[in-house]
């Protein structure tokens, strides 16, 4: 099995959270990423790091997906290259990057493109049948 990727050019606006995770699930989705619970843990993340980079990052936001069997990681880049930071969670937030905390096997900081890319390693998926492989890769011999 080879990794599968995807990159998606994140329209900016305050649809860009309910934007984006149609565009992941969907692409999850296709690849055979469909098991409810997990998909639910994706959502969250994916809404979390995409308000992060709009609200507090600059620039374009672009997010990509990659998946290697039950390991599926995304990444959100933005043009800000200042890190985010987990603060004492108030009235007015503090809450996202405790909740992708909670829900991920571990989350990075990057330098990327005189920006950061932040990138969050997802728990590996529950099933490993009926993932799908691309067209045109090299299978494994039975
Ligand atoms: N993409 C980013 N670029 C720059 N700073 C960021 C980015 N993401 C998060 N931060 C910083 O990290 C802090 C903590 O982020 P976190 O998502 O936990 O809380 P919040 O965004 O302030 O509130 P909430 O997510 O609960 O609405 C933010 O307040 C911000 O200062
Ligand atoms: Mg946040």
């Amino acid at each position: 099995m080879t990794t599968l990727t995807a990159h998606f050019d994140v329209p900016l606006g305050p649809r860009s959270p309910r934007i984006t995770r149609k565009a992941v699930l969907g692409v999850l989705a296709v690849w055979g990423y469909t098991d409810d619970e997990w998909t639910d843990d994706v959502t969250v993340v994916v809404s979390e790091l995409v308000t992060n980079a709009v609200q507090h990052g600059a620039g374009s936001v672009v997010l990509a997906l990659e998946a290697f069997d039950r390991q599926v990681i995304v990444s959100v880049a933005d043009g800000s290259s200042v890190v985010p930071r987990r603060r004492e969670p108030d009235g007015r937030g503090g809450r996202g990057l405790l909740l992708i905390e909670a829900l991920t096997s571990r989350w990075t900081v990057e330098a990327h493109e005189g920006g950061k890319r932040v990138r969050a390693e997802l728990r590996p998926y529950p099933h490993g049948a009926d993932l799908a492989v691309p067209a045109g890769s090299a299978r494994t011999r039975a």
